[in-house]
């Protein structure tokens, strides 16, 4: 199983950008964590940054054809950007959106996610354990489904 992490625009600053709000942790430190996470449940990682929209659809459209999954923190794209939603839709692979902040308990134009309604959940407010917690889930979201198709094949065998 192979995972994507997608970082939006701005996260390349993290540690510097407004640690009051996200914390001391760089974005190295964040895929470090992630990396020995994925060594730990057993499964393969990459990470993708960019402050940039169309960079971040074309990131999608690539990396569905190898990865399962995506974790997504589309930093402001979450709120804006429907491009990034008609991608991930359109790749078809189950996502988790993830924030470092608790969004819901900021500006109300950070309330409103066009990501959010395809995704299998939302992490938001934890720093970096969102990640973790977020990438966690989607490895456990992505092994029921194998599971689930191991059931059907074996209840309902195609010969
Ligand atoms: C963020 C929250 C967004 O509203 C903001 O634009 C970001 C970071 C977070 O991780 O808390 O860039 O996605």
């Amino acid at each position: 199983m192979r995972i994507a992490v997608l970082h939006g625009p701005n996260l390349n600053l993290l540690g510097r950008r407004e640690p009051e709000v996200y914390g001391r942790q760089t974005l190295d430190d964040v895929n470090a964590a992630l990396g020995v996470l994925a060594r730990e449940l057993g499964v393969q990682a990459e990470a993708y940054q960019s402050n940039h929209e169309g960079q971040l659809v074309d990131f999608v459209q690539q990396a569905a054809g190898r990865v399962d999954g995506f974790v997504v923190n589309a930093g402001a794209y979450t709120h804006t950007s429907i491009a990034l939603a008609d991608a991930l839709a359109g790749v078809a692979r189950p996502y988790v959106e993830v924030h470092v902040s608790n969004v819901f308990a900021r500006e109300r134009f950070r309330h409103r996610s066009y990501l959010a309604g395809n995704a299998v959940g939302v992490v938001s407010g934890f720093g970096l354990d969102s990640y973790r917690l977020g990438f966690r889930a989607l490895v456990e979201h992505l092994q029921g489904q194998e599971e689930k198709q191991e059931a059907t094949e074996v209840l309902s065998p195609k010969s």
